[in-house]
């Protein structure tokens, strides 16, 4: 969408994979606390996101949303307001039908220059637009009109659209949304994990500045994948350029979950300005390798063990499109080293099951 956001992949937080409904103004504003204090914001994690459960059942007499006053008695606006004072963005939740998923509180369609209006009069910055009870009509019809409305609405805000892939919306989503959902909902632990990577994988060529696919948001954090599979998920979405919406709870994270969210080097494959989404370039039963040009000649690869046994694994250049007799330097994205020895023709690695290798490559010679 050319509103001119979403130039790299959105990074922040949303409070659904942790809290689900049980989400209120205390927890929004604590958690915009812990990005700054835990240094998370720095890094580049800005959106602060409320997803479902935060509105009334019923819109006022004006026919105006409104939020639900036991969980957010001071209001958005002043939420907002305060989100912003630490330097971050405040991103909120509505629905591409007549309800919103979880609990049917209202929802947009039918009202998407209202609430277009009452969003960016809260100082919204972000709005994802989930698809429940949308009545049949088609995404294509449903999601433009939120998305004209945003346009009107005199604020830029980040457009999510929240498709869940059924209608493809790698193929029509670019004018549209600044991302659109390729799969149905991510759950913690590795299966759901590793199949939504597959899923979006298969729209890659659809990334691009302004638009990006989107396999759903981060379980990292939230206690049922071992480290090695965290840190597989947290290496194929930054690789696959997706959005980087951290799902835990922030405000309590163990220094392993840290370790993670905060590896500079993988945030920075995942924000490189050319916004390529990787590829998979090789796939030997459970081994694959992913592959993304970087700028500055660089490739940025995934060595990936998706077996429950150790195994050796090697990218071919052939495999990642350089000369055969180009001589790369190697840096290892996890162990944070430039490898010693220089590599010509490929690159192999000994991988512990359910885990990967985050390289990126820089031709020497
Ligand atoms: C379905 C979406 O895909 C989820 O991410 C979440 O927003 C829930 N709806 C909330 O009801």
């Amino acid at each position: 969408l050319t509103n001119g956001l979403g130039m790299t992949p959105p990074m922040g937080w949303n409070s659904w994979n942790h809290f689900g409904c049980n989400i209120d103004e205390k927890t929004i504003r604590e958690t915009a606390d812990a990005l700054v204090s835990t240094g998370l914001s720095k890094l580049g994690y800005e959106y602060v996101n409320i997803d479902d459960c935060w509105a009334e059942f019923s819109r006022d007499d004006k026919g105006n949303l409104v939020p639900k006053k036991s969980a957010f008695p001071s209001g958005i606006k002043a939420l907002a307001d305060y989100v912003h004072g630490k330097g971050l963005k405040l991103g909120i939740y509505s629905d591409a039908g007549y309800f919103t998923c979880t609990r049917k509180m209202p929802g947009s369609l039918g009202h998407e220059e209202q609430d277009a209006k009452t969003f960016a009069s809260w100082g919204i910055d972000y709005l994802k637009y989930d698809n429940c009870y949308n009545g049949g009509l088609k995404p294509t019809v449903r999601y433009p009109v939120m998305s004209r409305a945003l346009m009107k609405a005199g604020r830029p805000i980040f457009f999510s659209l929240c498709e869940w892939g059924d209608m493809h919306p790698a193929t029509w989503g670019a004018p549209v949304g600044n991302s659109w959902r390729t799969t149905n909902d991510i759950a913690d632990y590795w299966q759901s994990m590793i199949s939504r990577a597959d899923q979006n994988e298969a729209y890659a060529e659809y990334a691009r500045p302004g638009g990006w696919n989107d396999p759903d948001m981060l379980e990292v954090g939230n206690g049922r994948m071992t480290q090695d599979e965290y840190i597989v998920h947290f290496s194929l979405w930054a690789i696959s350029k997706a959005p980087l919406l951290l799902g835990c709870d922030i405000r309590n994270m163990t220094k392993e979950t840290m370790a993670i969210i905060t590896n500079k080097e993988v945030i920075a494959v995942n924000q490189d300005p050319y916004g390529f989404q990787a590829k998979k370039v090789r796939m030997q039963g459970d081994l694959e390798i992913w592959a993304a040009r970087l700028s500055g000649y660089r490739i940025a690869v995934i060595l990936l063990n998706r077996a429950s046994f150790r195994y050796r694994i090697t990218a071919s250049w052939d495999d990642i499109e350089l000369d055969p007799e180009t001589v790369v330097e190697a840096r290892d994205l996890w162990e944070h080293e430039t490898l010693r020895t220089h590599f010509v023709g490929n690159l192999t690695a000994t991988l512990a099951p359910h885990s990967c290798k985050f390289y990126v490559l820089k031709p020497i010679a």
